[in-house]
């Protein structure tokens, strides 16, 4: 499986989904080094970027180490998307992603997001208004449609691909279900098939054998984890070795668990200073240690964390519990 984008051939196309609150440089430099293959930022507001200059800095933030990277764009209108995407390509990425799935009323009451799921032709406009701006690739991120009622995708997949979108990732939910009910790879299968612009699936990867299960039912070019991969960046290294038909690697001890905790977390504290990086990485760390023996008092003590000192306090009495069983 091999993903053409701009000059990189990604073999195979194994993409870390953009989580806002979630995928930022820290986290994306921990799945990079687990194999994990093409890299987004958190969604980006169009307005905010245009109005509010320095709020974005840790969102905007990216290094050579992340490449091929995508910066992720959401609005509605086509002067300030082009603007903006314009303000971005200066920053470097190598493509520039619309975001047309995001289902958080307070975007798509404002007609942002998953809601242009809803106006084909307004998405034709903006897809042509960003692709005329920028020299660098445009991708789109899609959604099946608003709901069951109005299955768009098609016809919004052939348009970005007439105005020029270089790849199209698919999450195959409607904007109504949310994260509800089950993705519908059929749905990525038919735009697969229906145009020839590289398409990566999305929706429901939470293992090895769900990547491989996704590319044999799709035939996609990629395939992009979001939430299996919050606490386990470790699911990138299990994909590789299935596709590459490798014998899977163990899954990390408790002493690898608590090391990448303490590595995130001093990443994010490089990036946003202790107090905001303890605040980010409270949930974080519950994702990490979820399922592992007597993990329940450790959990209660890490929501509340705020400093480094105390979160490796809590691991290193975690392990010791551990060892002592
Ligand atoms: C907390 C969270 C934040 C998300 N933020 C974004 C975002 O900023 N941009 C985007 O395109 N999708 C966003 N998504 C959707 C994911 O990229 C992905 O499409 C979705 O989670 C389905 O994939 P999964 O089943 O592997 O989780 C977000 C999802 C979650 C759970």
């Amino acid at each position: 499986m091999t993903l053409q984008i701009g000059s990189f051939q990604l073999r195979p196309g194994l993409a870390l989904a953009p989580m806002a609150g979630v995928t930022n440089h820290a986290f994306r430099l921990l799945a990079k080094e687990q194999g994990c293959q093409l890299l987004y930022s958190e969604m980006i507001s169009a307005k905010g970027l245009i109005y509010a200059n320095n709020r974005n800095r840790s969102l905007l933030y990216f290094t050579e180490a992340e490449r091929p990277f995508g910066l992720q764009l959401f609005g509605s209108e086509h002067a300030f998307l082009a603007r903006a995407a314009e303000k971005l390509e200066k920053l470097g990425p190598d493509f520039i992603d619309l975001n047309l799935g995001c289902p958080t009323r307070k975007i798509t009451s404002n007609m942002e997001g998953g809601a242009l799921l809803r106006q084909p032709a307004l998405c034709s406009e903006l897809f042509k208004a960003v692709v005329g701006a920028v020299s660098c690739p445009v991708t789109v991120k899609l959604r099946k449609g608003w709901d069951e009622q109005s299955y768009t995708l098609p016809e919004i997949a052939l348009r970005a691909e007439e105005a020029g979108v270089s790849l199209i990732t698919i999450h195959g939910r409607t904007v109504d279900q949310g994260y509800s009910g089950k993705a519908d790879w059929d749905a990525i299968k038919e735009v697969k098939q229906l145009v020839s612009i590289p398409v990566i699936g999305n929706g429901d990867i939470d293992s090895p054998r769900a990547a491989m299960a996704m590319i044999d039912h799709c035939s996609c070019d990629g395939v992009m984890v979001g939430r299996a991969a919050r606490g386990n960046p470790w699911i990138f290294s299990e994909i590789l070795a299935q596709l590459e038909g490798l014998p899977l690697p163990a899954k990390p001890s408790l002493a690898e668990i608590t090391a990448m905790i303490v590595k995130h977390f001093k990443l994010l504290i490089a990036l946003k200073g202790e107090a905001a990086a303890a605040r980010e990485m409270r949930r974080h760390s519950v994702w990490y240690i979820k399922g592992l023996p007597c993990s329940a008092v450790a959990r209660q003590k890490l929501i509340y964390a705020s400093s480094l000192a105390e979160v490796e306090h809590v691991l290193e009495d975690l392990s010791r519990t551990n060892q002592s069983q």
